[in-house]
């Protein structure tokens, strides 16, 4: 077992640590504050093939593996989450799909724009009334008799929705086939019959967008189905698959950026005569911090690893994801504790740590998603 880093690795971490450092950790609390879409920055990390690591060079990207994605995740994430989440969706739940079922006319028209960070792309699969449960949508895509479908549906907590401009939307075209009945679309988001509902005040990553969106009579046309009519669940669940990565990545930046300014600060706050950092109960945080960060940047890397052998890699997706978020959960929780007042203070990032951490335990599968999926895969049981 080899634990290094290719050059090619590290100089995109190199990269992305350059500009989370010098771009988006001094702009992360602007945007976090006034909930704003950082334009700007997105342009910046597509220009540097951050938008597309995984994706061939043919199409746009910076044609890497899923290492090289995972510490590119860690590093933009670790300057700022919301930042992450948009670049994990245009990387893994946009492009992959496309990449994977996509023709060659698909990947040249969508992945080439969103991996350049040309164009931005979301992922629309959860409804209002079907999060967890995602074969219970109720989106209709009806076929007509030539050929091209009318979609009618909502979808709601689409991250990137108000800026997307092309989307992969899920929709049931035979319900009474269940999870075999639904089938994946390209929407342009230009076309008539796609609306953009209200954005989504949240508790945390707040510079990324997200929305409800609506479709009245949306005509997808032959050629916009992604994949074979009927496979597109199959798609949806491999596509997070690769998307849990991402998070589990992102979980393990935001949780070392709690870790890193606490381990700063125990060393130089100081109480009863002694730096914090010296009282026992201090230093049996600091352990289990570093060994839940450690345990978890490991297991993202696993799965990145597993994914690149091409074999099956939904069980360790799952096991990095649900360890990560927990960890970043947990991590960010006692960062906020160590710093105390400070913590709880806007004057420094550590409580805008805690509150994006949160999400990383919910979307892309929630904490308990991933436990399911681990045991049933486990088990053979279900
Ligand atoms: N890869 C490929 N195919 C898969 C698969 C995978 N990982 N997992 C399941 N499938 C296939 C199964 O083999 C099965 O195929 P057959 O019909 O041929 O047998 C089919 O899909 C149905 O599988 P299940 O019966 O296991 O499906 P289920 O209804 O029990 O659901 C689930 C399984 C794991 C609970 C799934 O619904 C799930 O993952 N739910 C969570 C959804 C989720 O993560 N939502 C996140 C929204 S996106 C988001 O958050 C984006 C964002 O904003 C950033």
């Amino acid at each position: 077992m080899d634990f290094s880093f290719t050059e090619e690795q590290l100089m995109i971490q190199d990269v992305a640590r350059r500009i989370a450092q010098e771009k988006i950790a001094p702009s992360a609390e602007h945007f976090d504050r006034l909930g704003e879409f950082p334009v700007e920055n997105v342009r910046i990390l597509g220009e540097n093939g951050l938008m597309g690591v995984e994706v061939p060079v043919e199409y746009g990207g910076a044609g890497m593996d899923s290492i090289a994605y995972v510490l590119a995740m860690i590093e933009i994430a670790a300057g700022d989450a919301a930042h992450s989440t948009i670049m994990s969706v245009n990387n893994s739940l946009f492009c992959v799909g496309i990449l994977k079922n996509g023709t060659e006319e698909q990947k040249q028209k969508y992945v080439r724009a969103v991996a350049e960070g040309k164009a931005i792309g979301a992922f629309a699969l959860t409804e209002p009334q079907s999060g967890s449960d995602a074969s219970g949508m109720r989106c209709r895509a009806v076929k007509q008799a030539d050929g091209s479908f009318v979609i009618n549906g909502k979808k709601s907590w689409i991250t990137s929705g108000p800026v997307a401009r092309y989307i992969v939307l899920f929709a049931m075209t035979e319900p009474e086939k269940g999870s075999r009945g639904i089938s994946a679309f390209m929407i342009d988001t230009d076309k008539p019959g796609f609306h953009r509902g209200k954005t989504e005040p949240k508790l945390g990553i707040r510079a990324s967008a997200t929305c409800e969106i609506e479709f009245t009579d949306y005509v997808a046309q032959p050629g916009d189905i992604l994949g074979a009519e009927g496979e597109g669940f199959k798609t949806a669940m491999s596509v997070l698959d690769a998307g849990r990565i991402g998070i589990a990545s992102q979980a393990v930046g935001i949780a070392r950026a709690a870790y890193e300014a606490t381990l700063e600060y125990v060393k130089e706050r100081k109480a009863f005569g002694k730096p914090i950092g010296a009282f026992q109960m201090t230093q049996a945080k600091i352990a289990d911090m570093k060994c839940r960060l450690d345990a978890a940047t490991l297991l993202a890397l696993r799965a990145a690893w597993v994914k690149g052998q091409g074999k099956p890699f939904t069980t360790e997706a799952s096991v990095a994801k649900l360890t990560a978020s927990e960890a970043a959960m947990w991590i960010t929780h006692q960062a906020v504790q160590i710093h105390a007042g400070m913590g709880y203070s806007k004057e420094l990032p550590l409580e805008r740590y805690f509150r994006d951490a949160k999400i990383t335990e919910i979307y892309e599968g929630t904490s308990e998603i991933q436990r399911l999926v681990i045991a049933r895969n486990e088990t053979g049981l279900r």
